[in-house]
């Protein structure tokens, strides 16, 4: 069986994911190439300069042109990338926007793999937004994400992304999925491996979340809800003040970045405190189905 692997990393982790759930498959690895570059590790600048773009999927450049002759021949598409505030990252935009991807994928069946901190919902959504568009078709969904608490990963994942440094302290673990948790992927391919082999994927992500493809939590995923609609305006007014890169727009950015700390480390546990709290009057099951769906 042969799969067409397109992924985007900075760090490699998302790689090694794929490199671990495609472990016994035939397997072509074609790295996304955005025309705009993005550095990693990032400075504070940086960073938030691709806030408003990402939220409103307005990716600043397309990708470099993609040579599929190799693919395609494949029997299933993954896609391997990560959310950038609440979103596809701009690479992923930009290659769901391309034209020609768009017709390598019709009628595809597609995997999405999202190897990010804890909050997956809304790119998701969005995935699906950008399948539908190619008309691919979304067969599966796997999310690899950082199981420390919510304020933990906060911590390391900046400390990982704007300072380079991933490795664990003496209190803090080190930032990114766990090594075993990469490494345990593997049996997401053989699942997928199985289904393929028996021509039949339109079972394939209850197959997954049997295995554990989505751990879901329900809380964390009740503030991303919240966070990414207040993005939404967040990121509308700093576009006021114009587009990607543009210096005017600094002001408000810096705005939002003390919004989102103060968001990170002083309401969102808070929010965390009031779903639990009003847990019985929440549809967790009901909603659990449609997030984890494809
Ligand atoms: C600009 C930016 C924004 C991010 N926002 C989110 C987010 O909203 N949710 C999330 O779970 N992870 C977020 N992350 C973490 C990434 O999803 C990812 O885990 C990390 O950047 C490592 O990915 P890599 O494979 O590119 O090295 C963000 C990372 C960056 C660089």
């Amino acid at each position: 069986m042969k799969a067409a692997v397109f992924y985007y990393t900075q760090s490699g982790q998302a790689l090694d994911a794929a490199k671990s759930i495609c472990g016994q498959m035939d397997a072509v690895y074609k790295r996304i190439m955005p025309c705009q570059p993005y550095p990693f590790p990032w400075s504070r600048k940086e960073f938030f300069q691709v806030f408003p773009e990402c939220r409103l999927a307005l990716p600043p450049s397309g990708i470099e042109p993609v040579d599929f002759s190799d693919v395609m021949d494949a029997d299933v598409v993954l896609v391997v990338g990560q959310s950038w505030f609440l979103s596809p990252s701009l690479p992923l935009q930009s290659f769901l926007s391309d034209e020609n991807v768009k017709n390598y994928l019709k009628g595809r069946n597609v995997v999405f793999v999202n190897v990010c901190r804890n909050m997956w919902l809304k790119t998701s959504q969005k995935i699906k937004e950008y399948m539908e568009e190619a008309q691919a078709r979304l067969v599966g969904h796997i999310v690899l994400q950082d199981n420390a608490a919510n304020l933990v990963s906060a911590v390391t994942i900046i400390r990982w992304l704007i300072h380079g440094k991933k490795e664990a302290t003496r209190i803090l673990p080190a930032a990114g999925v766990s090594g075993e948790d990469i490494k345990g992927a593997s049996r997401f391919g053989n699942v997928i491996e199985n289904a393929l082999k028996e021509g039949d994927l339109s079972g394939l992500q209850s197959a997954l979340l049997a295995e554990g493809a989505i751990k879901y939590k329900p809380s964390i995923l009740a503030i991303e809800k919240t966070g990414h609609r207040i993005f939404g305006f967040w990121a509308k007014f700093v576009r006021k003040k114009g587009g990607f890169g543009d210096n005017r727009r600094q002001g408000r950015l810096t705005l939002f970045y003390y919004y989102l700390l103060f968001v990170l480390f002083a309401l969102s546990p808070l929010g965390q405190l009031f779903f639990w709290a009003t847990y019985p009057l929440r549809r967790v099951k009901h909603n659990r189905q449609i997030d984890c769906n494809v």
